[in-house]
């Protein structure tokens, strides 16, 4: 019989850490809990009808209704989330048309439907008005789309860092996502909260580094729609990250769901080209440059390494250090 010492010290010859490790490893640290998750949902439900009762009640102002948007719509939340994302439809015509006088006529708006708030629960932020609730602690960004008459719920969202309001819809972005879930259940999404994750330890090491969440799940749904298998947490992560050393991410990144290829211009002159599914003049990865694509590319290059070695280790404790370079410290095996 071997001690415990010993026992963790026995080479192997199989793959140290396989997929049932990753996937325990997602589900106690990775993943928002089904219940939070919830409990979240039924709280931005209350806030959601509070609001859509005062846009009913108040039809002089244009405003329409409320979707809720972003990771805790879709399914691909973390447990670090600190945010929900709510878009208020508003009437493009009825309402300011710069940003800025926008975010202001919202939060008067906001103000309004919840008097009993103090002034510092809802702040007018970059791009959105964030309420924040006093018991919870819970945070919810509303951000207004300007919405002209479009049936697939079309409308222009500023929140973008590009400067300039973006034509996108959130309902379709919402479908295409489904449709990804369900050819690949569990799987999909679970991919999408681990590539995630990974991001977040890049930026807990370098405050430069940026990739964002939707971007992640853009190059996650174009491994999908290429057959890539998700099934495996260990290939299909490796599959994600040699897809981005590979393609340097110099490969642009479309959808033909809503537009053909044909309507995407030859170049847009970017470094990265991550394409929204449902705008074809909208580059996602806009936002970056040369050198954040590279750190990005270079991240990648290093987990995958790291998985490679985590392959080859004599020692499940090694093995274990190498996959906490990828998915850090937390990961215990
Ligand atoms: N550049 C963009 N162009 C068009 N729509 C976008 C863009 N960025 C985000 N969105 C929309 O906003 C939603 C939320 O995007 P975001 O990147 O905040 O991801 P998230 O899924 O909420 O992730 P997180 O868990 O990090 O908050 C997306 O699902 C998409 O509908
Ligand atoms: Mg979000």
């Amino acid at each position: 019989m071997l001690g415990a010492q010993a026992a963790a010290e026995t080479p192997f010859s199989s793959a140290p850490i396989s997929h049932a490790d990753i996937a325990a490893f997602a589900d106690d640290c990775v993943n928002l809990k089904r219940e939070d998750a919830e409990d979240y949902r039924e709280q931005v439900r209350r806030l959601r009808d509070k609001l859509d009762k005062y846009a009913a009640d108040h039809p002089e102002y244009g405003l329409i209704k409320t979707m809720l948007s972003g990771s805790l719509a879709k399914g691909t939340a973390l447990k670090t989330l600190n945010d929900i994302d709510v878009a208020f439809y508003v009437k493009a015509e009825k309402t300011p048309s710069a940003e800025p006088d926008l975010l202001n006529w919202l939060a008067a708006r906001l103000r309004e439907a919840y008097p009993q708030m103090k002034a510092d629960q809802i702040k007018v932020n970059k791009h959105s008005v964030c309420i924040t609730y006093a018991v919870s602690g819970l945070s919810v960004d509303v951000v207004p789309v300007q919405y002209k008459d479009d049936p697939d719920g079309r409308g222009y969202l500023f929140a973008f860092d590009g400067g300039k309001p973006v034509l996108t819809s959130i309902p379709l972005h919402l479908a295409f996502i489904r449709k990804r879930k369900a050819r690949q259940k569990d799987h999909f999404a679970q991919m999408v909260r681990l590539v995630k994750w990974w991001i977040r330890i890049q930026k807990l090491n370098d405050d430069g580094f940026k990739f964002k969440s939707f971007m992640a799940e853009m190059i996650v749904s174009h491994l999908a729609d290429d057959g890539v298998d998700m099934s495996d947490y260990t290939v299909a992560l490796e599959k994600v990250l040699a897809y981005i050393v590979k393609s340097r991410l110099k490969t642009r990144v479309y959808f033909t769901d809503y537009y053909p290829a044909s309507k995407l211009a030859k170049s847009t002159g970017k470094p990265i080209e991550v394409f929204d599914p449902v705008n074809e003049n909208n580059n996602v990865a806009a936002i970056y440059n040369e050198s954040q694509r590279q750190k990005i590319v270079n991240a990648a290059q290093n987990a995958l390494e790291a998985i490679s070695e985590a392959r080859f280790a004599t020692t499940r404790g090694r093995a274990i250090e190498c996959w906490q370079d990828v998915l850090g410290p937390s990961f215990r095996g």
